[in-house]
């Protein structure tokens, strides 16, 4: 069995510009690290917020490097160059709003703010790619409050069977 790949997309102007370093896709590394049992591998690029290197690198991930969820970060907000939702959308076959409703009921709990994101998520073929905000902190904040779902979502999609440590997250599976 191959190693499940995951994603990370970080999408910030200044960070691809070199004006910061990128702490947001290490953010989701050191979570992911954190919460999975299962052995991984991390894909991770880094586009400016346009919706073509963003839509362009959710197919790559997905089509060619076969990622089995891909975590994007940033570009959710309303500013006039934060795209992240519409390309998202575009380059998914279908929208499980549920995710990201559950991201903004529970991040609101620690920002006022976060009724601001309009981060979405949805499959492409067997992918589930899914937006985090692009503050560091928020990143666990919404893993946390949605990585229940995630490895049963992989299941029905046809993905590889993800386990995560139950004392760090619990994944809730239906009974058969
Ligand atoms: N969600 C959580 N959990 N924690 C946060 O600090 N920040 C909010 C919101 N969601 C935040 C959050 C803010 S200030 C904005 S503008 C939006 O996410 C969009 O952020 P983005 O454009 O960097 O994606």
């Amino acid at each position: 069995m191959p190693v499940p790949r995951i994603g990370i997309l970080t999408i910030s102007d200044r960070a691809f510009a070199g004006a910061y370093e990128d702490r947001s896709g290490p953010a989701i590394r050191q979570t992911l690290e954190d919460f999975l049992a299962t052995p991984w591998e991390a894909r991770g690029l880094l586009v400016p917020d346009e919706r073509e290197p963003i839509e362009g690198a959710l197919r790559a991930l997905c089509d060619e490097e076969g990622c089995c969820l891909v975590l994007t970060t940033g570009g959710t907000g309303p500013a006039p160059r934060d795209v992240t939702p519409e390309a998202t959308a575009a380059v998914c076959d279908r929208i499980l709003d549920g995710f990201g409703e559950q991201m903004r009921a529970a991040s609101l709990r620690f920002v006022p703010t976060a009724i601001l994101s309009r981060q979405v998520a949805g499959t492409r073929g067997s992918s589930l790619i899914i937006n985090l905000p692009g503050n560091p902190k928020s990143i666990r904040e919404c893993l946390e409050a949605v990585f229940p779902a995630v490895p049963y979502c992989l299941d029905l999609l046809g993905g590889p069977r993800l386990e995560t440590r139950e004392e760090v997250i619990h994944s809730f599976r239906p009974p058969p």
